[in-house]
């Protein structure tokens, strides 16, 4: 084959991923998105074959590789339930890092080996994109583990961890230094590898199993700009605008959860969130909540014109988005107007709602952003709340004492009443109280939510 056709093969993928990710931003074109994306890669992918640098004799390790990686994937890719995403994100995650990481390290040896000078360009591409790799390998291992449940989820801390990071980021440095500067010998190289392995590992441990999806969102930044790196030392542009625009979305979406929770990403990778909570009961003191029965819920519904329907969490742990929208067809039914609230960070991970209730068949356009929303609650009947806690906590607007003070909120309050369905009082993500469920227009409605709204579908036919 011609090789002057590859660079515009790659250009051709390069061009497929920009617009994949411009269909993502929204569900109706994600799907497409996806495939558009993975047919790109699959150009990508086959034009490396003809590329004259490959050597044909190892073309059956990288087949053999690309079928033992795709067996690997396709039955836990499937079989995996949506709460557990974030884990499987990790994972993946981390295993294109370590990939990037193994690509430097024989890219390294076999320079070695040849013993020519390395230009300097490819010799810092190849040390960064082996730190950034191996932290983004060793992270999100890490990560993957807590979310799993395989580690403590909490928050590893101990005496002196800022100093011993601190240590361990020098020594990273230093050896880079060494290499770059110095001489560029195989031992230097595996000391470096391993000292940014621990690096990875060290600043994963101490941040908590809840601000994980964050962090991964992070690490995935890290793997794409160590990919895009990649691409320097292979001189392969496909990979090296593929790493770019993971990199820079990753950055982007971590940028975006940090904003919509009102948090810097410095409090987040340093601020052990959701540590400290309120004294229990502090807000419960003199206050009386309204412990409606599933009945009583229904004869709520059958006095509403409007029902605005505000998912979290909760949902998705009971699976109740067949339900919802079981509901949701019966209150149209009845003439009753009904939409969904959607929190950018309701859920555990971006999009977490959307993807649920897309899988229901809960048609897109009865989902609202928080910012086109907020303005309906005051005229909407009843705000029903389903397993939300965090996203719907008014000490967010009033409360600057409040660890979620400035983010911004669903005004579920505003609503003539609102019903929240969840099974205890307990806490959400952030571990505070919610005062929403003291307020004299809240009633709640407790129980498992797949079950408390399966019961209320009965109900309701008979009011
Ligand atoms: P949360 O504040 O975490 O509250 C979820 C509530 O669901 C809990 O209070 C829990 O109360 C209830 N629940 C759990 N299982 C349930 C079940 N089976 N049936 C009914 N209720 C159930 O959730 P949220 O309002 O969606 O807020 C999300 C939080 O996660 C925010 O603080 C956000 O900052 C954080 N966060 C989100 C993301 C992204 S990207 N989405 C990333 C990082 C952090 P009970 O135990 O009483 O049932």
């Amino acid at each position: 084959m011609n090789q002057n056709w590859i660079p515009v093969g790659y250009l051709l993928a390069a061009i497929s991923f920009i617009l994949a990710l411009k269909l993502m931003k929204s569900p109706v074109t994600a799907r497409h998105g996806n495939w558009l994306a993975a047919g790109g890669m699959f150009i990508a992918i086959a034009l490396t074959f003809f590329d004259e640098g490959i050597a044909r004799e190892n073309f059956g390790w990288i087949i053999g590789a690309i079928l033992v990686g795709a067996a690997l994937s396709i039955l836990p890719s499937r079989s995996v339930p949506m709460t557990g995403m974030p884990q499987m994100v990790a994972l993946l995650n981390g295993l294109g890092g370590g990939a990037v990481a193994l690509v430097s390290l024989v890219e390294f040896i076999r320079q070695s080996s040849i013993g020519a000078d390395w230009p300097i360009v490819p010799l810092v591409t190849t040390v960064l994109s082996a730190i950034i790799g191996c932290i983004s390998f060793a992270g999100s291992l890490i990560a993957f583990g807590k979310l799993q449940e395989v580690l403590p989820s909490r928050a590893i801390v101990f005496p002196g961890q800022k100093a011993v990071n601190l240590v361990l980021l020098a020594s990273v440095a230093a050896l880079a230094v060494l290499i770059v500067a110095g001489k560029p010998l195989v031992v230097l190289f595996a000391a470096l590898v391993v000292v940014s392995l621990i690096v990875g590992v060290s600043i994963v441990i101490p941040i908590g199993g809840a601000d994980m999806p964050v962090v991964i969102s992070l690490l995935n930044s890290f793997t794409g700009t160590a990919a895009g790196l990649a691409g320097f030392v292979l001189a392969n542009t496909a990979l090296l605008i593929g790493g770019g625009l993971v990199g820079a979305s990753g950055l982007i979406l971590t940028i975006e959860m940090c904003r919509a929770m009102n948090r810097s990403l410095e409090n987040v990778i340093f601020g052990a969130f959701g540590a400290q909570s309120a004294a229990a009961g502090s807000l419960a003191e003199g206050k009386t909540v309204r412990n409606y029965s599933v009945e009583d819920a229904a004869i709520i519904f059958s006095n509403a014109d409007s029902v605005i329907i505000v998912p979290g969490y909760g949902m998705a742990v009971a699976q109740a988005q067949h339900v919802l929208k079981e509901l949701m067809t019966k209150l149209q039914a009845r003439g009753i107007d009904v939409k969904f609230a959607i929190h950018p960070v309701a859920g555990r991970m971006p999009g977490h709602m959307n993807v649920l209730l897309a899988e229901a068949d809960v048609p897109y356009e009865l989902l609202y952003d928080l910012d086109d929303i907020n303005t309906m609650f005051p005229e909407t009947d009843v705000a029903l709340v389903v397993g939300a806690n965090d996203v719907v906590n008014p000490a967010a607007r009033s409360d600057p004492s409040s660890q979620i003070y400035g983010m911004p909120i669903l005004d579920v309050d505003k609503a003539k009443t609102c019903i929240v369905i969840k099974r205890s009082m307990n806490t959400g993500f952030a571990g505070i109280e919610n005062e929403l469920f003291y307020l004299p227009n809240t009633v709640m409605v407790f129980g498992d939510a797949k079950g408390v709204i399966a019961k209320l579908n009965t109900a309701i036919d008979s009011y």
